[in-house]
């Protein structure tokens, strides 16, 4: 029996769909050793799905009995990695603070900074879709709106984060440099973060950090160490998955020209669109859980303590739930269908907290280059893939707009 998983092969980088299908059709549950640790790698939508949302599954941590060591689960206030209760306590806090309504009233300074942004992109003749516009967006709304960095300290973010994120794939399968690197990075971010914490105490602004500090003081007590241990889980689990959105996204759609002249002439679809984009090429590609208590899945026991890889990806492009599945098609959900629904925010309790601010930021993003670049195409055809597993996404995503379109508002 096999105790590899072929899709997590450096081979597999530029594209992980074909091995990822070969482990689908032949298995439900696919063994894989990890180091010291045997665990089971689900592919297929119905267990995938089943286990996201089963109180059965969850981290155990916070019980002892998890088999994955993971220093982010260590790290106070970080609640992507928590069971209830105390998942919901911090869960409930955060969200106080991040309403639909206060995403909702962020478009317009979403607009205006990605017309900026574009406004010097489009200038040359040439450009990167990361480096230009994902990335200096992701770093204004989730270091300056969200945790209220000041620009001049925000390039530091991206370096740390990067790191982190890096190191966020299973230290069993991370070269020693990786996990070095993150911890270096990691350390800096806290001390950054415990200063920041504490000046935003003294001075509050208008930023979400400021409303996470005020929630605090108005009832339920958050520790200064859980503060800090929410701006790393917002800074890590917002930025790159939020700049990959914008990455794979853009990409899907320069190489399936049909769905791109058409996402320009119905603007509507952009919802679907984005649907479409975190079915088709997620920027999370898997995540862990671990047995709360003994349990079945697809006829296997599975005893407390035990760990398994749920690979959405995988589970995305599932041929018994999705007609076609590599084909990308930006009006598959055009109506939605509860049975068909993408995992690329997760199910459950831990679905994505982020996943309306990351909505609205690459709907308008993506939105405002098609207008913009009426003939973007790509600059170059060799892509390289970054070196993650968890996170999908380019190093760099040069494109070339032949004509230009002036801001809406010019
Ligand atoms: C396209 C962009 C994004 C994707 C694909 C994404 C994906 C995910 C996924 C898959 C999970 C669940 C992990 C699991 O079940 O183990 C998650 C959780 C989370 N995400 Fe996102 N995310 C995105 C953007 C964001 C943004 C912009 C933020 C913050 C501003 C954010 C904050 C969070 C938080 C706090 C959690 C933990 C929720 C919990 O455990 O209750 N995410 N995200």
């Amino acid at each position: 029996m096999t105790t590899t998983f072929p899709a997590f092969d450096t081979a597999h980088r530029h594209d992980p769909y074909p091995a990822f299908a070969l482990v689908r059709e032949a298995t439900p549950a696919h063994p894989l050793q990890l180091g010291d640790v045997p665990v089971t790698v689900f592919t297929r939508y119905a267990e995938c799905a089943a286990i996201l949302a089963s109180p059965d599954w969850g981290h155990g941590y916070q019980a002892g009995i998890s088999p994955f060591r993971d220093t982010g689960a260590l790290i106070p206030g970080s609640f992507v990695r928590m069971d209830p209760p105390d998942h919901s306590r911090f869960r409930s806090l955060v969200n106080k603070a991040f309403t639909p309504r206060v995403v909702a009233a962020l478009a317009p300074m979403v607009e205006r900074v990605v017309d900026d942004l574009l406004d010097t992109a489009l200038a040359r003749d040439e450009f990167d879709v990361l480096a230009d516009l994902a990335v200096p967006l992701a770093l204004t709304m989730i270091g300056g709106r969200v945790l209220g960095v000041p620009p001049e300290e925000r390039p530091a973010l991206r370096d740390w984060e990067l790191a982190i994120a890096w190191g966020t794939d299973p230290d069993e399968l991370l070269p020693p440099d990786v996990i070095t690197a993150r911890g270096t990075a990691a350390r800096a971010a806290f001390g950054y973060f415990s200063r920041l914490v504490a000046q935003r105490r003294a001075e509050p602004a208008d930023d979400l950090l400021s409303a996470l500090i005020a929630v605090e003081e108005a009832g339920d007590r958050l520790t200064e160490p859980e503060l800090v241990g929410i701006c790393l889980l917002l800074l890590v689990a917002g930025m790159e998955t939020s700049i990959n959105l914008v990455g794979n996204g853009v990409l899907a759609l320069l190489r399936h020209p049909d769905q791109l002249v058409l996402l320009r002439e119905r603007p509507d679809l952009m919802p679907a669109a984005l649907d479409e984009m975190l079915r088709y090429d997620l920027p999370t590609q898997f995540t862990i859980r671990v047995a709360l208590r003994d349990t079945v899945v697809a006829g296997q026991r599975f005893t407390r303590g035990d760990g398994v890889v749920v690979v959405m990806a995988a589970a995305n492009r599932d041929a018994a739930v999705y007609p076609d599945p590599d084909r990308f098609d930006i009006t598959r959900y055009a109506v939605p269908d509860p049975a068909r629904r993408h995992l690329g925010f997760s199910l459950g309790i831990h679905y994505c907290l982020g996943a309306p601010l990351a909505r609205l930021e690459a709907g308008i993003a993506i939105g405002a280059l098609l207008r913009r670049a009426p003939n973007l195409e790509l600059a170059e055809e060799n892509l390289e893939h970054l070196p993650s597993l968890i996170h999908r996404g380019l190093r760099r995503l040069p494109v070339r707009a032949r004509t230009r379109t002036p801001r809406a508002n010019a």
